[in-house]
């Protein structure tokens, strides 16, 4: 039976660059198909940038989708009128995102599962989702109680899922997880662009991982040409210090700041977290001076 390829696609976070990058490496290797993992936007400039090439490859090859947190953040921002974001460290990130997709993009997420069954005649079936099969947003870390628990119990004996943003391949039992990594903002590797192959035959799926140069720094640039540098002030610091070393220190800013906001203020509502506590925070991480 011939090798049979899937280039498995995580967490663009609207890092076209990286995208780019991905599906050139990708196409090279001519897989059978692609499947993406969701949280194809934000943190990174011009969510649009990225949408079109998720569009154009959606249009020449075969793909599968499925969607993100982020995705889910945006459709449910678009639903919940209370639901207060600003330009902030916090939120700007959001709110930017949000402003910048168009009436196809909430069409194209709405239109997506959590979570998807692959079951082709003669490989091994597996299963695949952003965080995992119920909740987009939950975090299958490696060492997590929850994820020998969500592992045991698992209908079969593979799971690919993203929302984690790095590599990943470990076995819980005989059921094994697979992260493929992160196309943008990644951890590790230098903050290299990550992806991952799987090639399936009669035996199951063995995974290959790539990590790959790029262009980080045109996409740095564009935090400033966007503006949304201006609008997410240190959530765009910390995203790109992520970008050019793979270290990553967001949630570890964000406790900090609130930590610092409610020690001064006694109280802290998200998103109002003072700018000027996120700032202490970056310097305290080293992400700024
Ligand atoms: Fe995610």
């Amino acid at each position: 039976m011939k090798d049979y390829k899937i280039a498995v696609i995580g967490d663009v976070h609207s890092n076209y660059a990286g995208l780019e990058k991905c599906m050139e490496h990708a196409l090279s290797q001519k897989p059978d198909e692609f499947l993406f993992l969701g949280d194809y936007i934000s943190d990174c400039p011009y969510p649009q940038k990225t949408m079109n090439i998720i569009y154009e490859m959606d249009k020449n090859y075969k793909c599968n989708f499925i969607r993100g947190n982020r995705e889910e953040y945006m459709l449910n921002h678009r639903k919940n009128a209370d639901e207060r974001w600003t330009y902030s460290s916090a939120s700007g990130s959001l709110l930017y995102t949000y402003e910048n997709l168009t009436q196809k993009d909430f069409s194209f997420f709405e239109s997506l599962n959590i979570q998807g069954y692959y079951n082709k005649e003669g490989y091994q079936p597996f299963r695949y989702c952003h965080g995992s099969l119920t909740r987009s947003n939950e975090i299958l870390e490696p060492e997590g109680e929850n994820t020998k628990i969500f592992m045991g119990s698992l209908d079969v004996d593979l799971l690919v899922s993203g929302h984690m943003h790095f590599q990943e391949d470990k076995f819980y039992g005989k059921k094994r997880l697979l992260h493929p990594g992160a196309v943008g903002v990644s951890w590790y590797f230098d903050g290299k662009t990550q992806y991952m192959i799987l090639h399936g035959s009669k035996s199951g799926w063995e995974a290959e991982f790539f990590q790959l140069d790029y262009d980080v720094e045109k996409i740095i640039r564009d935090f400033e040409t966007s503006g949304l540098h201006q609008k997410a002030p240190s959530w765009s610091e910390i995203t790109m210090y992520t970008l050019r070393t793979g270290i990553d220190h967001n949630f570890d800013c964000l406790n900090r700041a609130k930590e610092l906001c409610r020690q001064a203020e006694g109280s802290v509502t998200w998103p109002d977290i003072p700018e000027e506590y996120w700032k202490q925070a970056l310097k305290e991480f080293g992400i700024s001076q």
